[in-house]
């Protein structure tokens, strides 16, 4: 089994690159963002806790996402691997992700991190804002705490990769086309 994460910035484009990486290795989309969204649109008690945070642009606990994509892994057959949108986003989630994989003979394959500046985030997620209708999306104070809760929890994961030799960095500034074909040309 192939374990691809797909790292980046709010708006860098990981859910936009996952469809084409799905297709291509044949995956599990797994983003945790999307599960959470889920669980808000549901109601579920889970999703009413998680909605606060995700509101103010601030992170779930980290035993909530692990336990979904633990869920995933022992829920999802016939692919031949998963991609994982937005998880890990801390340490502790990239800790907890080895342990897991261990557990089941696998390991990560390769984290391709989606690099874009911090005013491209800005003008990305303002244009999907009123396509899409996230709330997180709404206001430029919660694009704001979003980034900065990446830079602060997250950001520490690119030396976590790059130590493990398992990171991939993509200029995500290109067109749609010219990322997705980056991307393919970095994974061979
Ligand atoms: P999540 O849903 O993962 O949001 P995010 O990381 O902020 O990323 P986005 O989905 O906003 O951006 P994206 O990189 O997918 O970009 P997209 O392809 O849409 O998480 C939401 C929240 O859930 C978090 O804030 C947190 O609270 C919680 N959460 C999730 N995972 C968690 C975890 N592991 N631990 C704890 N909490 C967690 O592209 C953006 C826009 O740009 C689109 O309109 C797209 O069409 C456009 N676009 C894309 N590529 C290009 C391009 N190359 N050129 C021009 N436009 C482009
Ligand atoms: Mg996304």
């Amino acid at each position: 089994m192939k374990y691809y994460i797909l790292f980046g910035p709010p708006g860098a484009g990981k859910g936009t690159q996952a469809a084409a990486m799905v297709e291509k290795f044949n995956l599990c989309h797994t983003s945790t963002g999307e599960l959470l969204r889920k669980e808000i649109a549901e109601g579920s008690p889970l999703g009413i806790k998680a909605k606060e945070l995700i509101d103010k642009g601030l992170l779930v606990p980290d035993e909530v996402v692990q336990g979904m994509i633990g869920n995933r892994f022992d829920t999802i057959g016939g692919v031949d691997g998963f991609l994982l949108d937005g998880f890990p986003r801390t340490i502790a989630q990239a800790e907890a992700l080895d342990g897991m994989l261990a557990s089941r003979g696998g390991e990560v394959t390769a984290v391709v991190s989606l690099m874009i500046p911090d005013e491209m985030i800005f003008e990305r997620i303002r244009h999907r804002a009123a396509i899409e209708g996230r709330k997180d999306d709404a206001s430029d104070e919660t694009i704001a705490n979003r980034i900065r809760t990446y830079h602060d929890k997250t950001e520490p994961l690119v030396d976590f990769y790059k130590k493990a030799g398992k990171y991939v960095e993509i200029d995500g500034t290109g067109t749609i086309e010219e990322v997705r074909d980056k991307i393919f040309a970095a994974l061979g």
